[in-house]
């Protein structure tokens, strides 16, 4: 069960090989803004369109910030030569009656898709959230981002629901949002499969 401050207990940063060569996962940090805005300009509009909020605007940047530090999300980011090139977040409420649940979501940079990193920190969530005292992660996104989809599915997570037109772009077409969830008690015996057996208490 999750305690109302959640820590994390994953020893970071890591240094990981990745399509030859490192890359650094390390925890977001409140004074990583700058970084995350400009990470998030290169993202297309319609991949963000699974954030509840415009992450565009750079007061849902500082929001985001600002439950790093008061540690309501826990966020990763991914480092190649010092850019960022993808990060990740887990929300969640302490104070709810599913604060035994986080919202995962994950972006890659666009020239970095398709090399493994996805799933590199898919992975590295499970662990986090494992340590954070979370039982179950879920994740969003339009019903027509196909490939986003058969990432989470290859890692387990199974589609729980979806939302009929319940996200709009700047243009005003409506999309089906896409709820997938994963039982991630169960992930500790999944850790040899995917090799990482480390993952806990280091
Ligand atoms: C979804 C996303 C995170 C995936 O990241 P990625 O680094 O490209 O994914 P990976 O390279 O780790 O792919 C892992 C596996 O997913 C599957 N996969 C990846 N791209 C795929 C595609 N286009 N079609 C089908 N399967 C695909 C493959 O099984 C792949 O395994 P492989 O390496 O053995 O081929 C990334 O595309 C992204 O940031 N999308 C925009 C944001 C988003 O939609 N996030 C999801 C909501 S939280």
């Amino acid at each position: 069960m999750m305690n109302d401050t959640t820590t994390s207990t994953r020893a970071y940063p890591r240094t990981q090989r990745l399509a030859n060569t490192t890359v650094e996962v390390d925890l977001l940090k409140p004074e990583d803004g700058a970084a995350v805005a400009g990470f998030i300009q290169k993202l297309p509009t319609h991949d963000i369109l699974f954030v509840r909020r415009d992450v565009t605007h750079p007061k849902v940047v500082t929001a985001w910030l600002a439950s790093i530090a008061e540690g309501t999300i826990t966020s990763l980011a991914a480092r190649s030569n010092g850019e960022l090139i993808g990060c990740t977040a887990i929300v969640t409420d302490p104070r709810s009656w599913s604060r035994h649940v986080g919202e995962l979501r994950v972006m890659i940079s666009p020239d970095w898709r398709g090399r493994g990193l996805g799933r590199l920190l898919i992975q590295e969530c499970f662990a986090l959230a494992l340590g954070l005292g979370l039982e179950k992660l879920y994740v969003q996104m339009t019903v027509d981002q196909r490939s986003a989809i058969a990432v989470f599915e290859e890692l387990g997570f199974r589609a729980e629901a979806v939302l009929r037109d319940h996200v709009k772009d700047r243009d005003g077409t409506t999309y089906d949002l896409a709820v997938l969830s994963h039982n991630i008690a169960e992930v500790q015996a999944r850790f040899e499969v995917y090799g990482v057996a480390d993952a806990l208490g280091t």
